[in-house]
Protein backbone atom coordinates (compact mmCIF):
# COMPACT_ATOMS: atom_id res chain seq x y z
CA UNK A 1 0.00 0.00 0.00
CA UNK A 2 1.28 3.70 -0.49
CA UNK A 3 2.48 5.70 2.00
CA UNK A 4 -0.32 8.77 3.02
CA UNK A 5 1.89 11.74 2.25
CA UNK A 6 -0.48 14.57 3.84
CA UNK A 7 -1.69 15.97 6.97
CA UNK A 8 -3.67 13.35 9.19
CA UNK A 9 -6.82 14.45 10.37
CA UNK A 10 -8.26 12.00 12.15
CA UNK A 11 -11.12 13.81 14.67
CA UNK A 12 -14.61 12.87 15.02
CA UNK A 13 -16.27 15.99 13.15
CA UNK A 14 -15.99 17.89 11.72
CA UNK A 15 -14.24 16.52 9.26
CA UNK A 16 -12.30 17.06 6.29
CA UNK A 17 -14.14 18.13 2.83
CA UNK A 18 -13.44 16.75 -0.66
CA UNK A 19 -12.37 18.89 -2.90
CA UNK A 20 -16.34 18.28 -4.71
CA UNK A 21 -17.46 19.68 -2.04
CA UNK A 22 -15.68 22.86 -1.61
CA UNK A 23 -16.10 23.19 -4.85
CA UNK A 24 -19.53 22.59 -4.76
CA UNK A 25 -19.96 25.05 -2.21
CA UNK A 26 -18.42 27.93 -4.48
CA UNK A 27 -21.49 27.90 -6.72
CA UNK A 28 -22.98 31.48 -7.38
CA UNK A 29 -25.90 32.51 -5.53
CA UNK A 30 -28.89 31.09 -6.78
CA UNK A 31 -32.33 32.07 -5.39
CA UNK A 32 -33.78 30.14 -2.74
CA UNK A 33 -37.17 29.74 -4.18
CA UNK A 34 -36.53 28.99 -7.96
CA UNK A 35 -36.70 25.53 -9.51
CA UNK A 36 -32.42 25.77 -9.14
CA UNK A 37 -32.47 25.48 -5.88
CA UNK A 38 -35.34 22.94 -5.61
CA UNK A 39 -33.83 20.61 -7.51
CA UNK A 40 -30.67 21.12 -5.14
CA UNK A 41 -33.17 20.31 -2.48
CA UNK A 42 -34.92 17.36 -4.26
CA UNK A 43 -31.14 15.84 -4.70
CA UNK A 44 -30.10 16.05 -1.22
CA UNK A 45 -33.73 15.29 0.20
CA UNK A 46 -33.43 11.77 -1.85
CA UNK A 47 -29.56 11.47 -1.12
CA UNK A 48 -30.57 12.48 2.84
CA UNK A 49 -33.23 9.18 2.53
CA UNK A 50 -29.98 6.63 1.48
CA UNK A 51 -28.05 8.00 4.01
CA UNK A 52 -31.04 7.38 7.22
CA UNK A 53 -31.10 3.96 5.61
CA UNK A 54 -34.68 4.78 4.25
CA UNK A 55 -36.75 3.30 1.21
CA UNK A 56 -35.41 5.19 -1.97
CA UNK A 57 -37.27 8.22 -3.65
CA UNK A 58 -37.40 10.18 -6.74
CA UNK A 59 -34.38 12.67 -6.24
CA UNK A 60 -35.99 15.10 -9.38
CA UNK A 61 -38.43 18.25 -7.94
CA UNK A 62 -41.89 17.49 -7.58
CA UNK A 63 -41.46 14.13 -7.20
CA UNK A 64 -41.91 13.74 -2.91
CA UNK A 65 -38.20 13.43 -2.56
CA UNK A 66 -38.38 13.54 1.09
CA UNK A 67 -40.69 10.60 1.78
CA UNK A 68 -40.89 7.12 0.46
CA UNK A 69 -42.73 3.97 0.88
CA UNK A 70 -41.16 3.91 4.95
CA UNK A 71 -43.49 6.95 5.29
CA UNK A 72 -40.68 8.83 6.44
CA UNK A 73 -39.87 12.06 6.20
CA UNK A 74 -36.97 14.59 5.69
CA UNK A 75 -36.70 17.77 7.29
CA UNK A 76 -33.58 19.88 6.47
CA UNK A 77 -32.58 22.10 9.40
CA UNK A 78 -30.25 25.08 8.74
CA UNK A 79 -27.99 24.90 11.89
CA UNK A 80 -26.08 22.08 13.31
CA UNK A 81 -27.25 18.93 15.29
CA UNK A 82 -28.06 20.13 18.77
CA UNK A 83 -30.73 22.97 16.40
CA UNK A 84 -32.36 19.76 14.74
CA UNK A 85 -32.50 18.16 18.16
CA UNK A 86 -34.10 21.31 19.40
CA UNK A 87 -36.44 20.74 17.04
CA UNK A 88 -37.44 17.55 17.71
CA UNK A 89 -37.82 17.80 21.18
CA UNK A 90 -39.30 21.11 21.21
CA UNK A 91 -42.23 20.36 18.57
CA UNK A 92 -42.79 16.83 19.99
CA UNK A 93 -43.02 17.12 23.65
CA UNK A 94 -44.94 19.59 26.49
CA UNK A 95 -43.54 20.20 29.73
CA UNK A 96 -46.35 17.94 30.90
CA UNK A 97 -44.97 14.85 29.42
CA UNK A 98 -42.11 12.48 30.79
CA UNK A 99 -39.18 11.45 28.65
CA UNK A 100 -36.67 8.84 30.11
CA UNK A 101 -33.49 9.74 28.80
CA UNK A 102 -30.57 7.63 29.61
CA UNK A 103 -26.64 8.77 29.45
CA UNK A 104 -23.17 7.25 29.42
CA UNK A 105 -21.61 10.34 27.98
CA UNK A 106 -21.32 14.17 27.11
CA UNK A 107 -23.71 14.13 24.30
CA UNK A 108 -26.08 12.11 25.73
CA UNK A 109 -26.31 14.48 28.75
CA UNK A 110 -26.90 17.40 26.06
CA UNK A 111 -29.55 15.30 24.83
CA UNK A 112 -30.85 15.22 28.99
CA UNK A 113 -30.25 19.19 29.73
CA UNK A 114 -31.62 20.09 25.74
CA UNK A 115 -34.96 17.74 26.52
CA UNK A 116 -35.56 19.10 29.44
CA UNK A 117 -36.06 22.88 28.04
CA UNK A 118 -39.43 21.16 26.74
CA UNK A 119 -40.45 18.14 28.37
CA UNK A 120 -39.51 16.98 32.03
CA UNK A 121 -36.44 14.36 31.64
CA UNK A 122 -35.83 11.33 33.85
CA UNK A 123 -32.14 11.77 33.72
CA UNK A 124 -30.81 8.49 34.17
CA UNK A 125 -27.09 9.37 34.32
CA UNK A 126 -24.82 6.50 33.96
CA UNK A 127 -20.59 6.17 33.86
CA UNK A 128 -19.42 7.39 30.83
CA UNK A 129 -18.30 4.74 28.33
CA UNK A 130 -20.90 2.35 30.11
CA UNK A 131 -23.05 0.42 29.01
CA UNK A 132 -26.69 0.97 30.07
CA UNK A 133 -28.34 -1.05 31.93
CA UNK A 134 -30.95 -2.36 30.10
CA UNK A 135 -33.05 -4.06 32.91
CA UNK A 136 -33.25 -0.74 34.76
CA UNK A 137 -34.41 0.65 31.45
CA UNK A 138 -36.79 -1.74 31.06
CA UNK A 139 -38.15 -1.45 34.75
CA UNK A 140 -38.58 2.80 34.56
CA UNK A 141 -40.79 2.55 31.53
CA UNK A 142 -42.60 -0.46 33.08
CA UNK A 143 -44.12 1.95 35.64
CA UNK A 144 -45.86 3.73 32.38
CA UNK A 145 -45.19 7.24 33.18
CA UNK A 146 -42.83 8.21 30.34
CA UNK A 147 -44.20 8.82 27.36
CA UNK A 148 -40.48 8.67 25.36
CA UNK A 149 -37.06 7.14 25.60
CA UNK A 150 -34.35 9.77 24.09
CA UNK A 151 -30.69 8.82 23.67
CA UNK A 152 -27.67 10.00 21.54
CA UNK A 153 -27.13 6.58 19.69
CA UNK A 154 -22.84 7.39 19.48
CA UNK A 155 -21.64 8.80 22.16
CA UNK A 156 -18.70 10.73 20.15
CA UNK A 157 -16.87 11.96 24.02
CA UNK A 158 -16.89 8.49 25.37
CA UNK A 159 -16.78 6.12 21.97
CA UNK A 160 -19.19 3.93 23.09
CA UNK A 161 -22.12 2.77 20.30
CA UNK A 162 -25.68 1.76 22.19
CA UNK A 163 -27.63 -1.19 21.64
CA UNK A 164 -30.06 0.57 20.18
CA UNK A 165 -32.16 -2.63 18.72
CA UNK A 166 -32.10 -3.62 22.35
CA UNK A 167 -33.33 -0.28 23.16
CA UNK A 168 -36.26 -0.50 20.55
CA UNK A 169 -37.16 -3.54 21.80
CA UNK A 170 -38.02 -2.50 24.99
CA UNK A 171 -39.37 0.99 23.51
CA UNK A 172 -41.67 -1.21 22.02
CA UNK A 173 -42.70 -3.35 24.57
CA UNK A 174 -43.87 -0.06 26.59
CA UNK A 175 -45.09 1.37 23.58
CA UNK A 176 -43.22 4.49 24.28
CA UNK A 177 -41.44 6.83 21.26
CA UNK A 178 -38.07 6.57 20.44
CA UNK A 179 -35.78 9.22 19.54
CA UNK A 180 -32.28 9.35 18.29
CA UNK A 181 -29.32 11.52 18.20
CA UNK A 182 -27.37 10.33 15.24
CA UNK A 183 -25.63 12.84 14.43
CA UNK A 184 -22.24 10.44 14.65
CA UNK A 185 -23.59 7.11 13.83
CA UNK A 186 -25.94 7.99 10.82
CA UNK A 187 -23.59 7.49 7.73
CA UNK A 188 -21.36 5.83 9.29
CA UNK A 189 -22.35 2.82 10.98
CA UNK A 190 -25.81 0.63 10.69
CA UNK A 191 -28.64 2.85 11.59
CA UNK A 192 -32.21 1.25 11.21
CA UNK A 193 -35.02 3.90 11.71
CA UNK A 194 -37.91 1.42 10.20
CA UNK A 195 -36.84 -1.35 12.17
CA UNK A 196 -36.38 0.08 15.67
CA UNK A 197 -39.50 2.06 14.96
CA UNK A 198 -38.05 5.05 15.71
CA UNK A 199 -39.91 8.14 15.50
CA UNK A 200 -37.06 10.97 14.98
CA UNK A 201 -33.84 10.44 13.53
CA UNK A 202 -31.02 13.26 14.34
CA UNK A 203 -27.73 13.67 12.19
CA UNK A 204 -25.04 16.62 11.22
CA UNK A 205 -23.49 17.04 7.86
CA UNK A 206 -19.71 17.61 9.43
CA UNK A 207 -19.77 14.12 10.88
CA UNK A 208 -19.62 10.74 9.07
CA UNK A 209 -21.14 12.45 5.89
CA UNK A 210 -18.26 14.62 5.45
CA UNK A 211 -20.67 17.71 4.66
CA UNK A 212 -19.95 21.14 5.68
CA UNK A 213 -21.20 22.33 9.49
CA UNK A 214 -24.14 24.27 10.43
CA UNK A 215 -26.09 22.00 8.53
CA UNK A 216 -28.98 19.16 10.22
CA UNK A 217 -31.61 16.98 9.11
CA UNK A 218 -34.20 15.27 10.91
CA UNK A 219 -35.57 11.71 9.70
CA UNK A 220 -39.70 11.77 11.15
CA UNK A 221 -41.57 8.89 11.13
CA UNK A 222 -45.75 9.59 10.52
CA UNK A 223 -46.30 8.72 14.13
CA UNK A 224 -44.21 11.61 14.92
CA UNK A 225 -46.32 14.12 12.44
CA UNK A 226 -49.39 12.81 14.17
CA UNK A 227 -48.37 13.39 17.37
CA UNK A 228 -46.79 16.72 17.18
CA UNK A 229 -49.98 18.16 15.27
CA UNK A 230 -52.36 16.81 18.03
CA UNK A 231 -49.81 18.41 20.63
CA UNK A 232 -49.63 21.83 18.94
CA UNK A 233 -53.59 22.09 19.52
CA UNK A 234 -53.05 21.88 23.84
CA UNK A 235 -52.25 25.06 26.18
CA UNK A 236 -49.04 23.26 27.25
CA UNK A 237 -47.14 23.37 23.51
CA UNK A 238 -43.88 24.67 23.63
CA UNK A 239 -43.63 27.99 22.24
CA UNK A 240 -41.61 27.55 18.53
CA UNK A 241 -40.97 29.68 15.66
CA UNK A 242 -37.61 29.21 13.69
CA UNK A 243 -37.44 25.85 14.21
CA UNK A 244 -41.54 24.99 14.06
CA UNK A 245 -41.83 21.90 12.75
CA UNK A 246 -45.25 22.20 11.05
CA UNK A 247 -44.27 24.55 8.08
CA UNK A 248 -41.46 22.94 7.69
CA UNK A 249 -43.50 19.82 6.71
CA UNK A 250 -45.82 22.07 4.63
CA UNK A 251 -43.05 22.90 2.86
CA UNK A 252 -41.06 20.06 2.21
CA UNK A 253 -43.57 18.22 -0.25
CA UNK A 254 -42.48 21.31 -2.61
CA UNK A 255 -39.03 20.76 -2.46
CA UNK A 256 -38.46 24.01 0.08
CA UNK A 257 -38.16 25.07 3.54
CA UNK A 258 -39.88 27.99 5.34
CA UNK A 259 -37.02 30.14 5.73
CA UNK A 260 -34.21 31.26 3.38
CA UNK A 261 -32.32 28.29 3.62
CA UNK A 262 -28.56 27.62 3.88
CA UNK A 263 -28.33 27.51 -0.31
CA UNK A 264 -24.71 26.86 0.08
CA UNK A 265 -24.05 24.78 3.06
CA UNK A 266 -27.02 22.49 0.98
CA UNK A 267 -24.81 22.16 -2.02
CA UNK A 268 -21.74 21.15 -0.77
CA UNK A 269 -23.59 18.57 1.64
CA UNK A 270 -25.11 16.92 -2.20
CA UNK A 271 -21.62 16.74 -3.66
CA UNK A 272 -20.24 14.73 -0.61
CA UNK A 273 -23.56 12.57 -0.21
CA UNK A 274 -22.88 11.96 -3.80
CA UNK A 275 -19.34 10.07 -2.70
CA UNK A 276 -20.89 8.20 -0.08
CA UNK A 277 -23.33 7.01 -2.61
CA UNK A 278 -21.01 5.93 -4.71
CA UNK A 279 -19.32 4.15 -1.87
CA UNK A 280 -22.80 2.91 -0.85
CA UNK A 281 -23.77 3.16 2.58
CA UNK A 282 -22.74 -0.11 3.40
CA UNK A 283 -19.22 -0.10 1.87
CA UNK A 284 -18.72 3.19 4.39
CA UNK A 285 -19.86 1.58 6.72
CA UNK A 286 -17.51 -1.37 6.53
CA UNK A 287 -14.21 1.11 6.13
CA UNK A 288 -15.04 2.97 9.30
CA UNK A 289 -15.81 -0.25 11.24
CA UNK A 290 -12.27 -1.67 9.99
CA UNK A 291 -10.42 1.47 10.96
CA UNK A 292 -11.85 1.60 14.15
CA UNK A 293 -11.04 -2.28 14.53
CA UNK A 294 -7.26 -1.25 13.46
CA UNK A 295 -6.85 1.33 15.51
CA UNK A 296 -8.27 -0.63 18.35
CA UNK A 297 -6.35 -3.42 17.70
CA UNK A 298 -3.03 -1.68 17.71
CA UNK A 299 -3.21 0.64 20.83
CA UNK A 300 -4.55 -2.21 22.73
CA UNK A 301 -1.10 -4.07 21.58
CA UNK A 302 0.74 -1.40 22.87
CA UNK A 303 -0.69 -1.76 26.20
CA UNK A 304 -3.16 0.99 25.82
CA UNK A 305 -6.37 1.06 26.95
CA UNK A 306 -9.66 1.63 25.45
CA UNK A 307 -12.45 3.88 27.70
CA UNK A 308 -15.50 2.41 26.39
CA UNK A 309 -17.52 -1.40 27.00
CA UNK A 310 -15.86 -4.02 24.53
CA UNK A 311 -19.11 -5.23 23.87
CA UNK A 312 -20.02 -1.87 22.38
CA UNK A 313 -17.32 0.08 20.75
CA UNK A 314 -18.25 2.73 18.33
CA UNK A 315 -17.18 2.17 14.94
CA UNK A 316 -16.87 5.78 14.10
CA UNK A 317 -14.43 7.29 17.06
CA UNK A 318 -12.47 5.52 19.32
CA UNK A 319 -11.96 6.67 23.02
CA UNK A 320 -8.26 5.41 24.14
CA UNK A 321 -6.82 6.72 27.70
CA UNK A 322 -3.75 7.62 27.75
CA UNK A 323 -0.62 5.81 29.25
CA UNK A 324 0.79 6.82 32.78
CA UNK A 325 2.49 9.84 32.91
CA UNK A 326 1.50 11.21 29.31
CA UNK A 327 -0.87 14.23 28.78
CA UNK A 328 -2.53 16.29 25.95
CA UNK A 329 0.82 17.50 25.43
CA UNK A 330 1.35 14.33 23.33
CA UNK A 331 -1.73 15.64 21.33
CA UNK A 332 -0.06 18.93 20.97
CA UNK A 333 3.32 17.30 19.67
CA UNK A 334 1.83 15.44 17.54
CA UNK A 335 -0.03 18.01 15.63
CA UNK A 336 3.21 20.06 15.77
CA UNK A 337 5.66 17.63 14.78
CA UNK A 338 3.53 15.27 12.71
CA UNK A 339 0.46 17.37 10.98
CA UNK A 340 -1.49 14.74 12.64
CA UNK A 341 -4.77 15.95 14.50
CA UNK A 342 -6.74 13.65 16.57
CA UNK A 343 -9.31 15.40 19.59
CA UNK A 344 -8.98 15.05 23.23
CA UNK A 345 -11.72 14.37 25.97
CA UNK A 346 -14.09 16.49 27.56
CA UNK A 347 -15.13 17.30 31.22
CA UNK A 348 -13.92 15.01 33.62
CA UNK A 349 -11.43 12.91 31.47
CA UNK A 350 -9.97 16.19 29.80
CA UNK A 351 -6.35 15.29 29.70
CA UNK A 352 -6.52 11.51 30.55
CA UNK A 353 -7.70 10.61 27.17
CA UNK A 354 -7.88 11.23 23.19
CA UNK A 355 -9.83 10.27 20.70
CA UNK A 356 -9.34 8.96 16.84
CA UNK A 357 -12.29 9.60 14.40
CA UNK A 358 -12.76 7.02 11.72
CA UNK A 359 -15.64 8.57 9.58
CA UNK A 360 -16.07 11.13 6.93
CA UNK A 361 -14.16 10.01 3.52
CA UNK A 362 -11.08 8.81 5.13
CA UNK A 363 -9.00 6.90 3.35
CA UNK A 364 -7.30 3.87 5.26
CA UNK A 365 -4.31 4.90 4.42
CA UNK A 366 -4.57 7.97 5.79
CA UNK A 367 -5.51 6.01 9.21
CA UNK A 368 -2.24 4.13 8.88
CA UNK A 369 -0.12 6.81 8.37
CA UNK A 370 -1.75 8.90 11.34
CA UNK A 371 -1.56 6.07 13.37
CA UNK A 372 2.33 5.26 12.47
CA UNK A 373 2.79 9.00 13.79
CA UNK A 374 1.33 8.52 16.67
CA UNK A 375 3.15 5.74 17.86
CA UNK A 376 6.25 7.46 16.80
CA UNK A 377 4.62 10.48 19.09
CA UNK A 378 4.26 8.07 21.64
CA UNK A 379 8.36 6.71 21.52
CA UNK A 380 9.13 10.85 22.17
CA UNK A 381 7.39 10.68 25.00
CA UNK A 382 9.47 7.93 26.31
CA UNK A 383 6.89 4.97 25.54
CA UNK A 384 9.17 1.80 24.68
CA UNK A 385 7.38 -0.13 21.64
CA UNK A 386 9.17 -2.48 20.30
CA UNK A 387 8.91 -2.65 15.99
CA UNK A 388 5.37 -2.81 15.04
CA UNK A 389 4.10 -3.57 11.91
CA UNK A 390 1.23 -1.37 11.97
CA UNK A 391 -0.15 -1.95 8.99
CA UNK A 392 -1.41 -5.85 9.71
CA UNK A 393 -3.47 -4.44 12.45
CA UNK A 394 -5.84 -2.92 8.97
CA UNK A 395 -5.56 -5.89 7.46
C1 LIG B 1 -23.29 12.62 19.26
C2 LIG B 1 -23.30 14.11 19.14
N1 LIG B 1 -24.44 14.75 19.42
C3 LIG B 1 -24.52 16.09 19.31
C4 LIG B 1 -23.44 16.84 18.94
C5 LIG B 1 -23.59 18.31 18.80
O1 LIG B 1 -23.77 18.56 17.46
P1 LIG B 1 -23.55 19.99 16.80
O2 LIG B 1 -22.23 20.48 17.28
O3 LIG B 1 -23.60 19.68 15.32
O4 LIG B 1 -24.67 20.86 17.22
C6 LIG B 1 -22.24 16.21 18.64
C7 LIG B 1 -21.05 17.00 18.26
O5 LIG B 1 -19.93 16.55 18.32
C8 LIG B 1 -22.17 14.81 18.76
O6 LIG B 1 -21.04 14.15 18.47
Amino acid sequence: MERYQGDCFLVPGPVRLAQSTLSAMATPTMTARGTEYRDVMAELNSLLRMTFNLSPSPSQRGKESWTGEDGYKIIVVSGSGTAAMEMVMANRFSKDEKVLVPTNGKFGERVALLGDVFAEVTHLKGEWGKAFDLDEIDEILARGEHTALAFCHNETSSGIVQDAEALSIIAAKHGVSLILDGITSVGGLPVHPKKWKAEAVVVGAQKCTAGPSGIAAIAVSEDFIERVKARRSKPTANPVYYLDILPALKKGGDDQTPWTPAINLAIGWVAALRILDEETLAGRWQRCEKMAAGVRSLFSSIGLELFADKEQLSSTVTAILYPEGINDQWRAALMEKYSTQVIGAQDHMKGKMFRVGSMGETPIPEMIEGCKRMIECFIDFGMEIENIDVEAHFE
